[in-house]
């Protein structure tokens, strides 16, 4: 099987969703992904979890030339902006951390005890590719296999991730920075709780500083619920283009979820194809 056909395969796509010439621009799947029939509320937020089962092997597609742009909102539909999420008071920040160096920041991370994770981690999980690269991908904290190795989705929602990274075009270790709202595995994959959140904030806000991305792409609700500030259905979430820290943010399925989803893949890549439209608006 060719390596286009292991990819479209491992994405449950068809083939009307062959990366082709010009395909990016013409394809019927990348008309107006907010036009969509599929506005309403999705009821999958509950659905949304973790799982990390073994992984088959997929072929990762050749990279793409970088994408090195600023992207601007300007030329999307009004629809496509969305308005600020109402504020809900979920986490007060508690640490501003004074500016900091990468690997002044990482050593930081590394030795955190600011809550009680770091009991119960085997090792920080700080992030993964490229710290200049112009996209980040934000999810939600290290399960067990990226406790065991220190690197974020490393499992079987991972892979998934590289794949789709890799459809859009983008390299994961070079177009792409990889990091989660919490650095320290919550134990049995329970959900992060409220003070776990602040007490890691503020790495987050140091790497995004850092990183200075031109987009930012939240896996999964409680990525999106957590930069937002906001307890909107993920459904709400996805098809518009938010902003995080003044960076334009676009809300995505978590690809561990996707994995007991299939049909949902499409609107994965609806939304894939809506951050690639932000970013090229840049016009570069
Ligand atoms: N899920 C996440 O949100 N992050 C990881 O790093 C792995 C699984």
């Amino acid at each position: 099987m060719s390596r286009a056909s292991l990819l479209k395969q491992e994405m449950g796509l068809g083939p009307a969703w062959h990366p082709r010439q010009g395909w990016f621009e013409h394809h019927p799947a990348t008309l107006q992904p907010w036009q969509s029939a599929d506005t309403a509320v999705a009821d999958d937020d509950a659905a949304e979890d973790k799982p990390e089962a073994a992984a088959s092997q997929t072929a990762i597609a050749p990279p793409q030339p970088s994408l090195a742009a600023a992207p601007s909102t300007a030329d999307l539909p009004p629809s496509a902006i969305a308005t600020p999420a109402s504020p809900i008071p979920r986490v007060e920040t508690r640490i501003e951390l004074p500016r900091q160096d990468w690997p002044q920041l990482e050593r930081e991370v590394s030795n955190c005890q600011r809550c009680r994770l770091c009991e119960t981690r085997t090792q920080t999980v700080f992030g993964r590719g490229n710290p200049q690269a112009r996209w980040m991908l934000i999810g939600e904290a290290p399960g067990e296999n990226e406790d065991k190795q220190g690197l974020p989705f490393v499992g079987r929602a991972g892979q998934l991730l590289d794949n789709m990274l890799a459809a859009t075009g983008l390299d994961r270790d070079r177009d792409v920075y990889i990091a989660n709202v919490l650095k320290c595995r919550p134990p049995g994959n329970r959900n992060p709780a409220p003070d776990e959140i602040a007490a890691c904030n503020g790495y987050l806000l140091q790497q995004i500083r850092h990183i200075q991305p031109a987009l930012i792409v939240a896996l999964g609700r409680f990525a999106a619920q957590t930069l937002l500030e906001t307890e909107d259905a993920i459904g709400r979430l996805r098809g518009k283009v938010h902003h995080y820290q003044g960076v334009p943010l676009v809300v995505s399925y978590h690809p561990a979820y996707l994995l007991r989803n299939q049909p949902d893949k499409a609107k994965a890549w609806q939304d894939l194809l809506l951050a690639r439209k932000v970013y090229k608006q840049a016009g570069r």
